[in-house]
């Protein structure tokens, strides 16, 4: 995100807004361009949803993971990436290393895309996060709450400095341990810190709720102290703002009640499905297709 300035997200958005009629249907302003998806850890929506953009824009998909590429005969990232710029267009690449996409970025002759590394920063999800916030709500004097595993969760990273450029007033939700990194917080011009949702969640617009990032505690019992900490469920929602949206970028473990999927108030799958139009947009102005 620290790529980007405010207008180049606008910018990005507008696109996105364009490719909404072409989500569904389809176009052909790809035709011909072929992208990489390297994904090195696992992933349902992020990888999907490129492979399905890429494909509406009449381009096709190259995919790799770990458990069949030579990475496994210990090739180099490096190595990887010299190779398949070779193949392809643009890369898309998720990694469990942090700063890994920048890293393939520099030595790559095509377009890297980071679709997460490690618990650094989730970009993409970022844009398709705003894109559903513009959607849904408003993105003018927004009052915003993150809440869950704000240490770890690189979605949270990237959508905190996001929504710094657009003046949002953020709340950082966190359990004892898991709250946001101090360098980040350090940037944001109007941010509450706290460890109650109750005192805060009547008071926002968006809930943006995350999922305990298990995998990334380095002590197993650290993280059963955290587990199960917090839960959206329909009491929890009294009082809340009428137009209050909740999101989520998915997978939802037990953070949110699957009766509140019912409510006017959640949006998570919708949030999902804007991935489309957000990631044909991103990647039509990268491979310079006519938007
Ligand atoms: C997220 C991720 O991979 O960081 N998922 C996603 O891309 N939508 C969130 C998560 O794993 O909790």
């Amino acid at each position: 995100m620290r790529d980007f300035t405010r207008k180049d997200v606008e910018f990005i958005l507008n696109c996105a807004e364009k490719m909404l009629p072409y989500a569904t249907s389809g176009t052909s302003v790809l035709q011909s361009k072929i992208l990489a998806l390297l994904f090195f850890e696992p992933s349902t929506r992020t990888q999907l949803s490129f492979d399905s953009s890429m494909k509406r824009l009449g381009g096709s998909t190259l995919s790799l993971s770990s458990a069949g590429s030579s990475i496994l005969k210990g090739e180099t990232l490096t190595d990887t990436i010299k190779v398949v710029e070779g193949y392809t267009d643009a890369i898309v690449l998720r990694h469990p290393r942090e700063g890994a996409a920048r890293m393939a970025s520099e030595i790559s002759s095509v377009p890297v895309i980071n679709a997460g590394d490690g618990a650094g920063h989730h970009p993409t999800q970022t844009l398709l996060d705003l894109y559903t916030i513009r959607k849904e709500s408003h993105l003018n004097n927004l009052d915003i709450a993150l809440l869950g595993d704000l240490k770890y969760g690189r979605t949270a990273h990237s959508l905190t400095y996001a929504l710094n450029m657009f003046k949002a007033n953020i709340t950082l939700v966190a359990p004892d341990g898991l709250q946001m990194p101090k360098h980040i917080i350090s940037t944001l011009d109007s941010v509450t810190v706290t460890d109650k949702l109750d005192d805060v969640i009547r008071d926002v617009d968006v809930l943006y709720v995350t999922r305990i990032q298990k995998e990334r505690f380095p002590d197993p019992n650290e993280y059963l102290r955290v587990a199960k900490s917090y839960k959206i469920s329909l009491p929890i929602l009294q009082g809340v703002r009428d137009n209050l949206i909740i999101m989520h970028p998915l997978p939802r473990l037990d953070e949110i009640a699957t009766e509140v999927d019912q409510t006017k108030h959640a949006k998570y799958f919708q949030q999902a499905f804007y991935g489309i139009p957000v990631r044909m947009g991103l990647l039509t102005i990268v491979m310079g297709g006519a938007l």
